[in-house]
């Protein structure tokens, strides 16, 4: 099976009612940690690489090894870029073997927004094979790249402008914003309650009306949530017992994103939680054996760690498990 476009997965996972994890990669451990995971559910998956990834590893790494991991596994995997910031990044990837693009065009105007989707669109259309793409409207708070939008300074999806903006762009999937966030620190502790008992924060709830209109209004379309990590709290206190020091890391709770995959959203995309993961078991590896110093003896615990935890999203929240 050679790597797929997002299309056939999305139909499957809309009718369904479940998404498809959008696992950010960076290294062959993590690209084995999560391709394995998939393989042992039975779950399709997509691998995304952002730019900064493209920066730490090269491109031709990333695709080889992505390539390796469909030789290993015979999954449908998808390979997509994910914030694409302008047309020559994503024509670069498309004419490197991606299968899947974002373009990015979410802080612009709503009518540049359309144009450079459009002309992304068209291209990566007019590719044998097929390459699908995804756009953005509305924007998130946290980092992304090398832009930071502020807490306070993002702005929902208006659901009047999504009919349109499909319409005139003819994109495959749209990313909305409906309270998610990039990052382990989604929100501020003054945006949350706080658990009396355990002191950890508890996030305000997404905007499932927002998901609800969208969805109504686009019956049968593919929408997609970024910065869909939920920080969970084990890991956390994992890093923090070996020496990490992460305050008030909060996330999506994973309840929230089962109800979300189980509505119109048929990819979710989640690298936070695997750098979490990633960062836990290479502490606690670390802090117990201060003799090693092979890093396939820590590495190797941090990837038996983000495996784990792709098998539990996989299961627990995308619902993808047995959907090959
Ligand atoms: O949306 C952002 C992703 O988490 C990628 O993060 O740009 O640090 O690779 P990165
Ligand atoms: P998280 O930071 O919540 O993992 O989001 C990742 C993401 O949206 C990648 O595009
Ligand atoms: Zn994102």
């Amino acid at each position: 099976m050679p790597l797929v476009n997002s299309k056939e997965l999305f139909e499957k996972a809309y009718k369904g009612g479940y998404a498809i994890g959008a696992f950010n990669c960076n290294n062959m451990e993590i690209v084995q940690a999560i391709t394995e995971a998939a393989k042992e559910c039975n779950s399709p998956v997509i691998l995304q690489v952002s730019a900064g990834a493209r920066k730490y590893a090269k491109p031709v790494y990333l695709r080889k090894m992505v390539e390796a991991a469909v030789e290993d596994t015979g999954l449908p995997i998808v390979l997509h870029l994910d914030h694409g910031a302008d047309f020559e990044i994503c024509k670069d990837c498309i004419d490197g073997g991606f299968t899947s693009v974002m373009i990015d065009a979410s802080s612009k105007s709503f009518e540049e927004n359309i144009a450079l989707t459009k002309k992304v669109v068209e291209y990566a259309h007019a590719h044998k094979p097929y390459v699908t793409v995804e756009a953005e409207l509305g924007t998130l708070a946290g980092i992304e790249d090398d832009v930071k939008v502020e807490h306070g300074a993002e702005s929902y999806t208006k659901p009047e402008q999504v009919e349109e903006f499909v319409r005139r762009t003819g994109v495959d999937s749209l990313a909305i914003a409906i309270g998610t966030s990039h990052g382990a620190y989604k929100f501020k502790p003054e945006q949350c309650t706080r658990d009396p008992k355990t002191g950890v924060l508890c996030p305000p709830p997404l905007r499932f009306d927002i998901l609800e209109e969208v969805s109504k209004r686009l019956p049968g379309f593919p929408i997609v949530l970024h910065g869909s990590s939920s920080v969970n709290q084990e890991y956390v206190k994992i890093i923090n017992d070996n020496g990490g020091a992460l305050v008030d890391a909060v996330g999506v709770p994973e309840n929230q994103l089962r109800q979300a995959a189980g509505m119109a959203v048929c990819k979710i995309n989640i690298d936070s939680d695997l750098r979490l993961a990633m960062t836990a078991g290479i502490r606690e590896h670390m802090k117990a054996h201060p003799d090693h110093f092979d890093p396939r003896q820590y590495v190797g615990d941090g990837r038996k760690y983000v495996k784990d935890l792709v098998k539990h999203k996989i299961t627990e929240v995308l619902g993808s498990n047995d959907k090959l």
